[in-house]
C-alpha cells in the first residue's frame, strides 16, 4: 500500500503550529522539509527547536535540503524524528557513509534523496546501507514545482534493481501523476501544493487517498 504523507515547507513557527493542526487530523505522519539557502535557493524554520516546541504525536521525516548535512545530524537527533532524508548531491562521497552511520547510531533511519538529474547509479554502493530512497521529481527547494516525467522511469528501473528498498517520491505530485509513481514501485508520496494550494484540504486528500487507493501498488512492503 502507497502512502501519502504532507508536507511542511515553512518559515516561521505559527505556520509550523498552523499547518499541523491542519494535518493531523488527516494523517499520522508529516515531511518536514528543511532548505538552507545554500543547497537551495530558499530558507524555512530552522525545524528542529520548532519540532521539540511542538507536542505533535504524528511520525516525522525529515528532508535536509541543506549543504554539508553532516554537520546537521547531531541536531535532528535530539528530536522525534523517525527518519533523516540527506542529499547525495549536498556532500562528498567520502562523507556518505559516516552520515547514514551517524543516523542509524542515533536509532533513526537513513534516506538518501536524489534530484530529477542525478542518477540511479551513484547510489550503488549505499542501497544496502539505507532504509530508503527519496526521488526528487522537482528541483528542490519550493512547493509548486514542475513535476519531470523522466523521474518515472528512473523510479521504475531503481525498483527493478532494488525491489525490496523503500522509495519514496515528493515533489509536483498530484492525482494525475500518483498512479503512474505508483506503478513504478513508489510506497510513499510527499505531497506539498496539491493538498494546500487554492483548495479544500479535506477534499484535496479524498481525492487523492481515493487514487492512490484505487492504484495497484508493485510491491508487497509497507
Ligand atoms: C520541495 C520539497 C517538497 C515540497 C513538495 O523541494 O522537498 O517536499 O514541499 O511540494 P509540492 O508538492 O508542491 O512540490
Ligand atoms: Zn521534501
Amino acid at each position: 500500500m502507497s502512502e501519502i504523507v504532507p508536507s511542511v515547507l515553512v518559515k516561521t513557527g505559527q505556520e509550523f503550529k498552523e499547518k499541523l493542526e491542519l494535518i493531523s487530523p488527516y494523517f499520522l505522519a508529516f515531511h518536514l522539509d528543511i532548505a538552507d539557502g545554500i543547497f537551495v535557493p530558499n530558507t524555512t524554520i530552522e525545524g528542529a527547536p520548532e519540532l521539540n516546541a511542538s507536542t505533535t504525536d504524528l511520525t516525522v521525516t525529515v528532508h535536509l535540503m541543506v549543504s554539508k548535512p553532516e554537520n546537521h545530524i547531531v541536531r535532528w537527533l535530539d528530536t522525534v524524528v523517525r527518519c533523516i532524508i540527506f542529499h547525495l548531491e549536498a556532500t562528498s562521497t567520502d562523507k556518505v557513509i559516516s552520515i547514514i552511520n551517524a543516523i542509524h547510531n542515533g536509532e533513526r533511519e537513513a534516506g538518501i534523496a536524489i534530484n530529477p538529474e542525478t542518477p540511479i547509479d551513484q547510489l550503488a554502493d549505499y542501497v544496502d546501507l539505507i532504509d530508503r530512497v527519496h526521488f526528487m521529481t522537482v528541483h528542490p527547494g519550493f512547493y509548486g514545482g514542475e513535476f519531470n516525467e523522466s523521474v518515472i522511469e528512473k523510479i521504475r528501473e531503481f525498483h527493478y534493481f532494488y525491489p525490496d528498498k523503500k522509495i519514496s517520491v515528493d515533489g509536483g505530485i498530484n492525482p494525475d501523476n500518483a498512479p503512474k509513481l505508483i506503478s513504478a514501485g513508489a510506497n510513499e508520496l510527499v505531497v506539498g501544493s496539491y493538498l494546500f494550494k487554492d483548495k479544500d484540504f479535506s477534499q484535496a486528500v479524498d481525492m487523492l487517498k481515493n487514487v492512490v487507493e484505487g492504484s495497484k501498488t508493485q510491491i508487497p512492503n509497507d
